[in-house]
C-alpha cells in the first residue's frame, strides 16, 4: 500500500550540497518521514563511490530525525513501490531545470499514476550551486565552505585534494 505521506528525495548527490540540504530540511517541515534516495548507476561511475555518498549525506542529516538515507538501482518508480513511498520531491533551481524535471515527471507519471511528483523552489542563495561547482572547485584546491555543509566539508575537501 503506497503511502502519500511518505516521500522520496532521489538524486545522485555527487556530493551532497548546501541546495540539497535545504531542500532536505523543508522536506522534514511538510512530511513525517523522507528518504533521501542515491541513485546507484552502473553506467555512469561518478566522482565519490555510492556507499561514500550516502555516508557524507548521512552525516550531513544527523540532525534529522525525520531523513532515511538510502540507495537505489533501476526505476525510481520500481524503488518508491518497494518503499511504500507515494511522493516524489525533486527540486527546482532555475527554469532550466524544468524542462528535464518535466519530463521525468511526466514519464514517471505515465509508468505509475499513483506516485505524484512534488516540486519545491531551490532557496536563491543556493541557486547556482551544483555537485559539479563543488567538485571543480575543490578539485582546483578553491574554498568550498559555503556550497557544502560544514559538517562533511572536510572528507570533501580532502577526498577532491587527493584526487588532484
Ligand atoms: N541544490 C543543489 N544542486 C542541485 C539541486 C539542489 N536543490 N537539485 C539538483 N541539483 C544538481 C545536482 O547537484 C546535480 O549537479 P551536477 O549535474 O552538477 O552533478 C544536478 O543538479 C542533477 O541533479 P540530480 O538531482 O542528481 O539529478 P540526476 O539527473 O542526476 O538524477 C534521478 C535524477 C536520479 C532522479 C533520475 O535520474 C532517476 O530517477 N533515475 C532512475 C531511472 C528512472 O527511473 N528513469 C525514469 C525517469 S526519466
Amino acid at each position: 500500500m503506497i503511502q502519500k505521506g511518505v516521500c522520496v528525495y532521489p538524486g545522485s548527490f555527487d556530493p551532497v550540497t548546501n541546495g540539497h540540504l535545504d531542500l532536505i530540511e523543508r522536506a522534514t517541515q511538510v512530511f513525517p518521514r523522507v528518504i533521501v534516495a542515491v541513485l546507484n548507476n552502473p553506467g555512469k561511475q561518478g566522482f565519490f563511490p555510492v556507499e561514500e555518498r550516502v555516508r557524507l549525506l548521512a552525516k550531513a542529516c544527523a540532525h534529522l530525525p525525520k531523513v532515511e538515507i538510502d540507495s537505489f538501482q533501476g526505476l525510481l518508480v520500481d524503488y518508491m513501490k518497494k518503499v511504500n513511498a507515494g511522493i516524489v520531491i525533486r527540486g527546482l533551481r532555475a527554469v532550466t531545470d524544468f524542462e528535464s524535471e518535466f519530463l521525468m515527471a511526466q514519464v514517471n507519471h505515465q509508468i505509475s499514476p499513483e506516485i505524484e511528483t512534488l516540486f519545491m523552489m531551490t532557496s536563491p542563495q543556493f541557486a547556482y550551486i551544483s555537485s559539479s561547482v563543488v567538485r571543480e572547485i575543490g578539485g582546483f584546491g578553491g574554498e568550498i565552505a559555503s556550497f557544502v555543509p560544514g559538517s562533511i566539508l572536510e572528507d570533501i575537501s580532502t577526498a577532491l585534494k587527493k584526487a588532484r
